[in-house]
């Protein structure tokens, strides 16, 4: 088979993780202080694909910025602007041009693999197939496309079903040969608008052509939604091992798998792991609990905060109630009132979201 290309999908809207998306790509938001596209990449890097298209719109300014032109990753990528987000197929297509002829593997830029993608890339080059998919068992399918599969082989393939045939959702890995391209070019817009990429491979097996399907082995994310991000950031805590290279005062106490990167300083503070802070933040007087994340230049003073990520330079100052569950954007202030009256003060963007 001819090298697999690599097509990562970092365009769409991220209308469910607003405000965040406002002013950012939605695949950079970081987990344990890593965008989340940069894991989509090691994954395709480790599976031997090197020559990556990436599909980009509206923060595709940002996204080039954050990835370059590929070295830091040891692959090269090629930048596929996406007049809008008209659907996967939709991306395939407007990345003709750069997939050629080339079998190609496609990942979504905001879904995260435990089990990274080797297995599904090394089944597809072995195997003859006009297609591969990797497939997870979910509890509510009906919000997934769903596949119908008889002895590893698809045999039906329907979005979002009323009443789905069986709890395999698609995951955001596919492998594909070129016959793609011509299932594609007879595809109508869905009900929602998009041009789905279910239907496409739908169309492959009403070819007759053979769709193999691959088991998801260990977790799988993908960050649609806040609620999203914060399980994806525990889920990726879950594996960091400690390092503590920034400054701790003898008054602070780290507990468990903590990693504090160099120019962190922690002052008079309880670190509960696990827990990631990134250069440049400061924490003082405070409780950090397990499965947060702290990102570059944040401030967490007379504050206790636990399952939470806070994003670059945010300060979170004198708040009285422990802070959970909770995703905090850039440049972001909550500063609590010690003085009488006491009262709630609010300057939120739009479609914020506080539980007072
Ligand atoms: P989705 O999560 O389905 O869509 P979205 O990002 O627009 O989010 P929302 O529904 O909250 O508005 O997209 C999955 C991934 O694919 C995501 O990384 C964005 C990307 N994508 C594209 O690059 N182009 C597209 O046309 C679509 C639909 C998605």
């Amino acid at each position: 088979m001819n090298t697999l290309k690599g097509l990562l999908l970092a365009g769409g809207t991220g209308s469910r993780l607003r405000p965040l998306t406002y002013t950012g790509a939605k695949q950079l938001i970081p987990v344990a202080n890593r965008p989340i596209l940069f894991y989509a990449i090691d994954a395709m890097v480790a599976a031997g694909i090197t020559d990556i298209g990436v599909i980009i719109g509206d923060t595709g300014e940002e996204v080039q910025d954050a990835l370059g032109e590929g070295s830091q990753f040891d692959c090269h990528f090629t930048f596929i602007p996406q007049s809008a987000p008209l659907g996967l197929a939709h991306a395939v297509k407007v990345a003709r041009n750069f997939l050629s002829d080339s079998p190609f593997l496609m990942f979504l830029g905001d879904n995260l693999l435990r089990g990274g993608l080797t297995r599904l890339v090394d089944r597809f080059r072995q195997g003859d197939f006009a297609a591969s998919i990797l497939l997870t068992e979910v509890d509510n399918p009906e919000h997934f496309g769903v596949a119908v599969v008889d002895h590893g082989r698809v045999i039906h393939l329907i979005e979002k079903p009323q009443n789905p045939p069986s709890k395999l959702a698609l995951v955001g890995a596919y492998c594909f040969t070129p016959l793609i391209h011509q299932a594609i070019e007879r595809l109508k817009p869905s009900w929602r608008g998009e041009y789905e990429i279910t239907d496409a491979i739908q169309g492959l097996l009403d070819a007759d052509l053979p769709v193999d399907a691959t088991l998801v082995e260990g977790w799988w994310k993908d960050t649609g939604r806040p609620e999203d991000v914060l399980e994806a950031n525990r889920l990726v805590l879950e594996d960091i091992q400690t390092a503590v290279h920034g400054e701790v005062d003898n008054d602070s106490r780290i507990e468990g798998r903590v990693v504090i990167q160099k120019g962190a300083q922690i002052w008079r503070s309880t670190i509960r792991g696990p827990v990631s802070i990134a250069s440049g933040a400061k924490v003082e007087d405070s409780y950090v609990g397990p499965y947060t994340s702290i990102g570059p230049g944040v401030h967490i003073i007379h504050t206790e905060i636990e399952n939470s990520v806070v994003l670059s330079d945010s300060h979170i100052i004198d708040v009285s109630e422990r802070i959970d569950q909770s995703l905090v954007g850039r440049g972001v202030i909550v500063q609590g009132i010690r003085s009488r009256p006491r009262a709630v003060h609010l300057i939120l963007g739009d479609q914020s979201r506080i539980d007072l």
